[in-house]
């Protein structure tokens, strides 16, 4: 099979030998006798005999096949200015010693673990330490506040929780110990032990009995090994916005997640095993399970970890002094970090400090990747510039380009087609197909490939009602968009609440909730206005209570700092405005997208069934007020 078209028919129409022979690239336990177990519909199973491990893949194996000695992780961290590199070897030690710190503390196959940690090597080896022993764990991005960190404890109370005193942004030092206190004094669930990696920008306070210094208990751990598990036993539970302040816990499996990433590896960023892979991201975000942990490591690549923003630590060059002091062949980012770079030095004069050549691609994901921003990578970095498109619930790219394969040729806002297992699909709202160029859902005929998500933690009846009821026989994405008649997908917006603000998820709902818990809110909506930065930004509008005679500047203050507090620094909610009234339809319904029009300045048509078409003259002005339309 050597061509796109060939390996992808066969992927939909031939799944099991497809998917069997992906499977044989990894190492297994025992390997699966069946390949999909189909019998309960949308809870489609995956290679259901098979045993494993994914930190055997991931570490243990190379170890074992001549690796040892080749760095498996570089963690670069101009915020701290230190950097430091650990071998597959050093990297089992590790892994094998925080297992057993884990296991000594009372942590077995199925318990819950919470990872609350910054982008430091710890936290990798803590992933890998609960897949070494079947703990499943949840890592909770630290741009998160308590009570986000609260939300998730109760969800999925864990056993214990690993967290780091710090993590270190431009200009302040983020103590999570304080948050993590916090949160577990408000949630009702408590964690028997928390282990905390004291760094020395920041001593946390310990309580005794409950808190343990990571170091001491790792150095005296019993090693721990891996344990054989089946799989589809959950990896980890991923948490991410929905349309409700309750955030969707996102399971993956064992097995899928260890044959589908293995395979993207060569296939679609064409790495072979011992080239050196950087995802830019967080290890909070899906991008960063896959990319920076996991699928670089199962494919015996050198993955950097970064600890450092693309711009100001110290320059807008810090990309580039990475790719060439670590001989970066590809760089996995976020089109937001693009612009940042691409604002800061617009003639790209920092590219010819360093020799980049090492690097063979860039691949964009997270959100909709705007032409001049490829363009502008393109032009100034001369390697293909690969728009891919993904989901947290999917776990690898939905659509992408296949260098390992064959270089499509990149069609500018769209990121190429379907990956293998995506039976793609355009639907109206009555479900019936739309003709090649017209929007409507983007959805995949069921069942998904392996890797994707089996259900969602303490909620599958959500996992049917959320993803597989509108369309039924169909996975909906939750993003619109159309295929052209050449096949090539293109994404164009989220159909619900949810909002993509740097290239970060996140729901309007849930900060509606926040805004409307103020005392002196009496309705209000939330809604991602387009920026030039970070793609999307919220901006929250405030209808107060009658007879509230306080200044609507502080209101507004108020609510800011709420989200803040409530959400995290992450949401980047900076904005809002009071108004007398929300414009809604005779029905209720509040009409965000036309309010989103005006923001944007976009065109927009009065709607048919407003309620109070007076209403949008204040809402135009009011936004105006707050810098909308801006020059997004
Ligand atoms: N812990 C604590 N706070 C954090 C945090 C973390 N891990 N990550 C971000 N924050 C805070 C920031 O300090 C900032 O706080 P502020 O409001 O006090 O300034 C806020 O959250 C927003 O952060 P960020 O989204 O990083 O915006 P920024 O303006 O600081 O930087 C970019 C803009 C474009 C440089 C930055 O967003 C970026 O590097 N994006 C890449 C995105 C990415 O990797 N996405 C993953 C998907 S591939
Ligand atoms: P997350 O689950 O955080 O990875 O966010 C997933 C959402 O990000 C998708 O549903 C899309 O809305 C958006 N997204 C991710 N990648 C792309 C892309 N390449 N093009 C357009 N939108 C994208």
């Amino acid at each position: 099979m050597s061509d796109y078209q060939t390996l992808h028919n066969a992927s939909i129409s031939d799944k099991s030998s497809f998917w069997l022979e992906a499977a044989g690239q990894i190492h297994w336990y025992q390997p699966p006798s069946k390949v999909l177990d189909d019998s309960n519909p949308p809870f489609y199973r995956w290679f259901p005999d098979g045993k494993t491990n994914a930190c055997y893949n991931a570490v243990d194996l190379h170890v074992e096949t001549a690796r040892a000695e080749q760095t498996a992780i570089i963690y670069d961290s101009p915020i701290t200015q230190s950097a430091s590199k650990l071998s597959y070897r050093e990297l089992q030690h590790r892994v094998r010693q925080v297992a057993g710190m884990l296991t000594d503390s009372g942590i077995t196959i199925g318990d819950r673990v919470i990872i609350y940690m910054p982008m430091v090597p710890e936290t990798v080896i803590a992933m890998l330490a609960c897949a070494r022993i079947g703990a499943i764990h949840s890592v909770v991005f630290g741009g998160f506040a308590a009570n986000e960190l609260a939300v998730r404890i109760d969800d999925c109370t864990p056993k214990a929780i690993l967290a780091a005193s710090c993590g270190i942004e431009p200009g302040r030092v983020v103590e999570y110990k304080p948050l993590l206190d916090a949160a577990i004094d408000s949630a009702t669930h408590k964690p028997d032990n928390c282990f905390i990696l004291q760094r020395k920008e920041a001593s946390a306070s310990m309580i005794d009995g409950r808190d343990h210094d990571w170091v001491a208990a790792e150095a005296k751990a019993q090693p721990a090994d891996c344990v054989e598990l089946d799989a589809n036993h959950p990896l980890y539970i991923l948490y991410t916005s929905g349309t409700t302040g309750q955030p969707k816990g996102v399971v993956r499996d064992t097995a899928g997640g260890i044959v589908s990433l293995k395979w993207t590896m060569k296939n679609i960023y064409g790495v072979e095993p011992g080239d050196v892979y950087w995802a830019a991201s967080d290890v909070g975000w899906v991008v960063g399970h896959s990319y920076i942990v996991y699928a670089p490591l199962f494919h015996g690549n050198t993955t950097v970890l970064y600890e450092g923003k693309p711009v100001g630590t110290p320059d807008p060059g810090a990309f580039w002094r990475v790719i060439s002091e670590h001989n970066v062949k590809v760089l996995f980012t976020a089109p937001t970090a693009f612009r940042a770079i691409k604002k800061d030095d617009p003639a790209g004069d920092y590219l010819n400090k360093y020799d980049t050549s090492c690097l063979s691609a860039l691949f964009l994901a997270g959100e909709r990747c705007d032409p001049d921003t490829l363009s502008w990578a393109e032009n100034n970095l001369n390697v293909p510039v690969i728009d891919h498109w993904w989901q947290t619930e999917t776990g690898s790219s939905i659509c992408a380009n296949y260098l390992g394969i064959e270089t499509l040729p990149i069609k500018p806002g769209s990121p190429t087609k379907a990956a293998p297992g995506y039976d793609l699909h355009v639907l109206n709202p009555q479900g019936e197909p739309c003709a090649a160029g017209e929007i409507g859902a983007l959805a995949a005929k069921s069942p998904l490939p392996p890797g994707t998500f089996s259900t969602l933690w303490n909620a599958p009846e959500r996992y049917v009602s959320s993803y597989f009821e509108t369309f039924p026989g169909y996975y909906e994405t939750g993003d619109a968009g159309y295929i052209d008649e050449d096949g090539y997908v293109f994404v164009m917006a989220r159909t619900d609440d949810v909002i993509n603000v740097a290239g970060h998820r996140l729901s309007t709902g849930a900060m509606e909730e926040v805004l409307a818990a103020h005392p002196d809110v009496a309705e209000c909506a939330v809604m991602g206005a387009a920026d030039a930065l970070k793609g999307q930004i919220p901006v929250g509008l405030l209808v107060l209570n009658s007879g509230c005679k306080r200044s609507h500047d502080s209101v507004c203050a108020e609510v800011v700092q709420r989200v803040r507090d409530e959400i995290g620094p992450v949401a980047a909610f900076k904005k809002a405005t009071v108004v007398t009234r929300l414009p809604k339809t005779r029905s209720g319904k509040i009409l965000r997208a036309t309010m989103r029009a005006i923001a944007d300045g976009d065109d927009w048509k009065m709607p048919a069934t407003i309620d109070d078409p007076a209403i949008l003259d204040e809402i135009t002005d009011s936004l105006k007020q707050i810098g909308y339309p801006g020059s997004a």
